[in-house]
Formats: structure tokens, sequence, C-alpha cells
């Protein structure tokens, strides 16, 4: 197993080209599920979660392949069947459910356990496809679906969820008639999600608002397309600069998807800006501590919570970060404190007092954001860190290691 031996306290300065979003290239690529001709899809990062993606895809009779960021995709004679061994290691799988449904009228998913932030529970994305005309049963821990053609119909969502709203715009684009989708999730990957089923005929208007209506069609077709880029790792590169004082332009950054983590993080000292070339964040003095809470697009992301708090951990003054989207998301909290953060954990809510050194410790990845969080702080400790159980990191940060690296981060991947 890998792991980051990070030896802190250099100011990153430098460049850095964004990839392509993970979350916005899984649904997309699981939406060629629907296509009757072949397509292309650009920009998408190489990770451990697009290859599982595309070995389910094969599994499931849409064949395709990975070369150079670019996935080529080719339709073919499609098999109902989500196995259990690749839905675990990835619960973005049951994005197949409503593509199945809507090209076969049945499907075997393998229903997702929980994971190590939380319950994660599917009942949204059920409960619209059974008002659609689904049916499921529960057999052996899989998912049993059948419908005839779907029906488009009203779904309102009991929260917003951004799966639920994923597999339903999918679902819904070759359904009968229109679908409306009330109380939907407003994330930018959800409006790259619509943008290329529409690149493909499909009809979709409200995308980006919390009212999406779908008029289904009999067909989508070829497209090429590219992802959108990933803001959660742009925010996570703007939290580097600024927990190792130093300067980095992000290019390829998506400026406007990121307002409310830069918000917060310019009301910390930090300084960011879009300039033509890029964004430029830097820090050119001492940080200040601020309060978060975690809420859906447009407010500011759980995926960014881990980060921010390692800032704060190095900020001066009591920080609060309330987690309002999953349980169980504080993981990293524990390993922060082997490096002398000082956070006290009270249910859905931390409260971080700014230290002002961290030190190096071995510290141990929980999950993907958590594991940002340790390399942030890692960077800044003084010492040497040792991020182990890093697969997770794996799954979101398109080699990490050599683009911190290359703005003079002194880091390197260790097999153990
Ligand atoms: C997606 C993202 C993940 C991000 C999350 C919230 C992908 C692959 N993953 O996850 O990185 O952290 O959005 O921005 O895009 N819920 C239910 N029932 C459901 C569905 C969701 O109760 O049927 C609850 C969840 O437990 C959670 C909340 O709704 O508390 C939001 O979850 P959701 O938006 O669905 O997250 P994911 O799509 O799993």
């Amino acid at each position: 197993m890998d792991k980051l031996v990070i030896e802190g306290g250099v100011p990153l300065t430098g460049g850095i080209d964004i990839s392509g979003s993970k979350n916005a290239a899984l649904p997309i690529l699981f939406s060629c599920i629907l296509l009757s001709e072949s397509c292309t899809i650009n920009n998408v990062p190489n990770l451990r979660d697009i290859h599982t993606t595309i070995r389910l895809l094969n599994m499931l009779g849409c064949s395709c392949f990975y070369e150079e960021h670019c996935v080529h995709v080719q339709p073919g004679a499609l098999v109902p069947e989500a196995p259990y061994d690749l839905v675990r290691t990835m619960r973005a799988s049951v994005l197949c459910l409503g593509p199945l449904l809507s090209r076969l009228g049945k499907a075997r998913v393998a229903l997702p356990g929980g994971c190590a932030i939380g319950a994660r529970p599917v009942d949204q994305h059920l409960k619209g496809l059974e008002l659609m005309g689904a049916s499921f049963q529960l057999e052996g821990g899989y998912i049993l679906g059948h419908c005839r053609r779907l029906k488009g119909t009203h779904v309102s969502f009991d929260m917003p969820t951004v799966g639920g709203t994923e597999n339903l715009l999918m679902a819904a684009s070759l359904a009968e008639g229109e679908t409306v989708l009330e109380n939907a999730a407003r994330e930018p990957e959800i409006v790259d999600l619509a943008n290329f089923l529409c690149a493909c005929g499909a009809n979709i208007t409200g995308h980006g608002t919390s009212v999406i209506r779908i008029q289904g069609v009999t067909s989508l077709h070829h497209a090429q397309y590219a992802v959108m880029p990933d803001r959660i790792e742009a925010g996570t590169f703007i939290v580097a600069a600024g927990i190792t004082g130093g300067e980095l332009l992000l290019r390829n950054c998506p400026f406007h998807e990121l307002e409310a983590v830069v918000r917060k993080l310019r009301s910390m000292g930090m300084e960011i800006s879009a300039t033509p070339v890029g964004v430029l964040a830097r820090c050119t003095g001492p940080m200040r501590a601020t309060d978060v809470r975690t809420q859906p697009f447009p407010g500011f992301p759980t995926d960014m919570q881990a980060q921010i708090m390692a800032l704060m951990c190095l900020a001066e003054g009591a920080s609060v970060v309330e987690e309002s989207i999953f349980e169980n998301r504080f993981m990293h909290v524990l390993e922060l404190m082997r490096m002398g953060a000082q956070i006290k954990v009270s249910g859905h809510t931390a409260m971080v007092r700014g230290v002002r050194q961290l030190t190096g410790a071995p510290v141990m990845a929980s999950d993907l954001r958590a594991s940002a969080s340790l390399v942030l702080a890692g960077l800044a400790a003084r010492g040497v860190t040792d991020v182990r159980r890093i697969y997770h990191l794996d799954r979101g940060y398109e080699q990490i290691e050599h683009k911190l690296t290359a703005v003079g981060a002194r880091i390197r991947r260790v097999q153990e």
C-alpha cells in the first residue's frame, strides 16, 4: 500500500492545471448507457473511480475505453446487472439504475452499503423512479427494478440529493412525456450532466435551479463533450496556497462555481482573484478564524469541509464548523489532533482553536476529502508527515504529488 511522505514548511509557488471534474465525469459516463450512438468524452480525469466506472460500463454491455483523458463509448447489447464487487468500491455505481431501467425496463444493481462518511441511503432515487412507473424489490442485497417505458411525472425530493437528481434526470431523458423534478440539487456537476444530455439531443430546462423540466425523447445520439473542471480539486489547491503562505496560479479553474469557498477563504485573509490566465490565490499575512456551515450548492460544499478545517487549525482565533450534509464526516479531526491541532467535536459541530504550528506525524486517511486535509496539514507542518491509506486520495485527485512537487512541495509517494 502506498503512502505519501511530506516534509512541510515550504510556501508553494507556481502554476497548477486543474483536472476534469470526477463528480461530473461519473454521471456523464453512466448516462452513456442511454445513447444509441457512439460518443467521445474529453477532459476525463485519470482516477481510480473513473476506471471502476469504465469497467462497470463494459460489464453492462456499453463498451468504452480510456485514452489520454478521453473516453470513447460505443453502444452495445446491454446487460442489466451491476455486481456487488464493483458497486461496493464506488457508491456512485448506483447511477446506472435510472439509465438501465430507461433502456431495458429492468435492472439488478447491488445496493450500495454505508460508507465511511455515513449511511447515505438511496431511498430518494427509488422513490422518484417508482413515481415514474418502476417497481423495486430487494433480493440478496440487490435492488431489482422493473418497468414498462418510464412515464414523465412530478417528483419532489425530500432533500436536494445530487445522485438522486442525476439518476432521475437520466431516466427522464428517454421517458414518455414531461418529468418535473422539484427541490432538485443545483450543483454545477448536475448542470454539466444536463448539458451533455442536451448535446446528445435531450430536452432539459431549468438545470442549475431547483426545478428541472425534462421532456422525454425517443433516442439520444452521438456527441463530443468536454467535462467541466473540478471545483473541489481547485478549492483544495487554493487552500494549499493559503496554508503554506504561498502563491498559486490555477489554470482552468471554475471560479464562479467556487463562490462560497472563495468568500470564506477571503474572510480568513486570503487574496483570490480571477485573471485572464487563471485564478491567482495567495496569502500574505496571518489567517483569521471563520465559521462554516456546509450546505447544498450554492452553499459551502461538504467536500471542502475537511480542507478548510486544516487551514482553521493554523488561523488566529476560534472557528466553528457545522457539517449539515453527512453524519460522521469529522474523521480527519483525530488525525489533525495528532499533528497538534486543537479541535473539539460535539455532534455535527467542530470547534477549532488555531495553533501557531502543526507538527509532522504519521496519520491515516479515512476518506477522500479527509485525506486531502491531512496532505494540506502536512504541507504546513514542521517536520515529516506520513499520510497512509492514500488509495482514498487516488480516487479523487489526479497526480496530486506531481502537481504539488511542481510548485515546490517536498512530497513523495512511497510503497510500504
Ligand atoms: C454527491 C457527491 C459527493 C458530495 C455529495 C454532497 C458524487 C459522486 N458524489 O454524493 O462528493 O459530498 O454529493 O454534495 O457526485 N440522501 C438520502 N436519500 C437519498 C439520497 C441522499 O437521505 O436517496 C441524503 C444523504 O444521506 C446525504 C444528503 O442526502 O445526507 C445528500 O446526499 P447526496 O447529495 O445524494 O450525495 P451523493 O450524490 O451521494
